[in-house]
């Protein structure tokens, strides 16, 4: 039968078996295809790391079908101020956001790589819903990528470098937001941004009344050295394509004498269109969703086409933009020499 199989009814059982039975399998989700494995057995959990090639010191996200499933995975009852923290930001879920929180003792240290915290999210994508309520047990998934690659977007994407390692890929369309999750860590020190994502720094220190600058104070970029306010494996994860990749404001490349591939985030004029092999135009008129929704496998069309360099637009650094900019900034980074 073949690896990726259309998330029907039948596949959905399957998967279920699969992952009760401690296999992997590539899932859906709004944001990326994550690499599922059942969080309470740790053999299973472990494959993941061997999969990927994902150093063990980098945890992984535990999935649920509800915040009325978190005791799988959170230890409850949350202190107060935590409490009330989580109330402020839980219509975001089901959603693109992950919340960091202190770790059940039901999880695997694997999971949690020895931290005494567990990062969790109840993701929106209607067959990982289904496969949730349908698993009596959380699922740990990391993006369905090899560590350091880009993010799958797409079940076809899944199956570069992970095939020998995966039980099936369940086939759910191609993702609707196509950036990871937003990460945001609660605790009585005051609720700290990890990773930006789909949800907006600027709607979670609303809700959370506080400003952008206590929600985020040490927002690193990757080429900093790494702080204990960042999540673990982060500031060193460029999620690179193997092609040299440059941002438009970097790139100092006169008459193009190299082959190179432009991703223009709008349409760009036929005189600066022709001097590229490829152009890749991610939205019409710039629209930031469509960009972010569209970018990845933009990024992998351009890396398996024999170019010398990728040249990839800027965008301002706000709202979903900052996602954005920190995605193509690690992919920046990843190529170059220090
Ligand atoms: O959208 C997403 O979040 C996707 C889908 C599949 O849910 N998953 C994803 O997982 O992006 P991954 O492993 O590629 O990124 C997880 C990030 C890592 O940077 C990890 O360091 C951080 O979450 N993380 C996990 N547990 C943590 C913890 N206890 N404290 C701080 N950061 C944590
Ligand atoms: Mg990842």
């Amino acid at each position: 039968m073949d690896l990726i199989r259309l998330a029907n009814d039948d596949a959905i059982n399957a998967a279920c078996e699969h992952l009760t039975r401690g296999r992997l399998v590539a899932i859906p989700t709004e944001t990326v295809y994550g690499l599922a494995a059942n969080a309470w057995d740790a053999d299973a959990v472990a494959k993941i790391f061997v999969a990927k090639g994902r150093p063990s010191s980098n945890p992984l996200i535990v999935h649920v079908a509800s915040i009325d499933d978190l005791d799988r995975a959170v230890a409850l009852p949350l202190l107060s101020g935590v409490q009330s923290q989580l109330d402020a930001i839980a219509d975001l879920w089901p959603g693109p956001l992950t919340v960091v929180l202190p770790a059940s003792k039901r999880i695997p240290t694997q999971v949690t790589a020895g931290l005494s915290t567990v990062a969790i999210r109840v993701p929106s994508h209607p067959v990982a819903q289904e496969l949730l309520r349908r698993c009596p047990f959380p699922i740990a998934a990391p993006s369905a990528n090899r560590s350091k690659y880009v993010s799958p977007t797409t079940a076809a994407h899944c199956c570069g470098g992970l095939s020998g390692h995966l039980a099936m890929v369940l086939d759910g369309g191609p993702c609707d937001l196509g950036l990871e999750s937003t990460i945001v860590r609660l605790s009585d020190d005051g609720p700290r941004l990890l990773r930006p994502g789909s949800v907006a720094a600027e709607s979670l220190a609303a809700r959370l009344n506080i400003s952008l600058d206590e929600l985020m104070p040490a927002m690193n970029p990757p080429d900093h050295e790494p702080s204990e306010l960042s999540a673990p494996g982060m500031m060193r994860e460029h999620y690179s394509p193997q092609t040299c990749l440059r941002l438009i404001d970097d790139a100092r490349i006169e008459p193009l004498a190299t082959k190179a591939g432009r991703i223009a985030f709008k349409q760009l004029s036929a005189d600066e269109a022709s001097r590229y092999t490829i152009v890749e135009t991610l939205s019409e008129n710039g629209d930031l969703s469509e960009v972010s929704r569209k970018l990845f496998a933009a990024i992998r069309r351009l890396d398996g086409a024999e170019l010398d360099l990728i040249i990839v637009d800027v965008c301002e650094p706000i709202g979903l933009g900052r996602a954005i900019m920190d995605r193509l900034r690690r992919a920046a980074a990843g190529h170059r020499s220090d």
